[in-house]
């Protein structure tokens, strides 16, 4: 599902500095959640409207992803959620040890092939920096219809310092604490099982 390039996404991201977080401001948002390839927004609005007294940022690199989402936070006119237009990989390091309540990475690119194993947002390095940044206690909880994606990542983090709380491999999309993401949409309307893991910061 590839998001085609939207002339409007840029300036409509520029025009909408209230909807968005400049990387190097997220120390200074104060307590909150984080999601990961946050694509067209739709988790991060569903999160935001269902939990008005909690404050969510979305990460996306993708810049017609980004401009989807910023419009989406502008239209529902949305104060706890805002996006970082960015690549995870370069803001994680600037975020403070012990700061984010906690993580959500849904359905994250599977990069299927072995070379690009540092990519998978998964991966040993990314996980570790996951465990830094979390509050303890904090929860990092993982969706994906990829098989070879949730193996993997079980994996690494057998090897991680993370508690594994939950690995569901038919996850019915029902825990409160939680939204359904625009690529999970269409994959439950395909009937494809849904995996989920969930971890703590111990
Ligand atoms: C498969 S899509 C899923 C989008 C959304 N989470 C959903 O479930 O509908 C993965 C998204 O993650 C973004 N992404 C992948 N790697 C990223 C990274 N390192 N930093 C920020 N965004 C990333 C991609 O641009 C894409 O929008």
């Amino acid at each position: 599902m590839r998001t085609k390039f939207k002339v409007w996404a840029e300036p409509f991201i520029n025009e909408h500095p209230e909807v968005m977080c400049p990387f190097d401001k997220l120390n200074e948002q104060g307590s909150y959640y984080l999601e990961i390839g946050s694509g067209k927004g739709q988790f991060l609005l569903d999160m935001a409207l269902k939990f008005p007294e909690l404050n969510f940022i979305g990460v996306e690199r993708n810049v017609t992803c980004a401009g989807f989402t910023a419009k989406k936070l502008v239209e529902n006119e949305i104060k706890n959620a805002k996006l970082v237009f960015a690549d995870a990989g370069q803001i994680t390091p600037s975020i403070n040890s012990g700061s984010i309540e906690g993580i959500f990475l849904n359905f994250s690119d599977p990069w299927p092939k072995k070379r690009h194993t540092k990519r998978r947002l998964t991966s040993e390095s990314f996980l570790k920096e996951y465990y830094r940044i979390l509050k303890s206690g904090g929860h990092l909880v993982f969706k994906t219809d990829n098989y070879d994606l949730f193996t993997y990542s079980l994996e690494v983090i057998s090897d991680s310092s993370f508690k594994l709380l939950e690995a569901n491999y038919s996850y019915d999309g029902k825990d409160e604490f939680d939204a359904t993401t625009e690529y999970e949409k269409s994959f439950r309307e395909e009937g494809q099982p849904i995996y989920r893991l969930v971890l703590e910061k111990v």
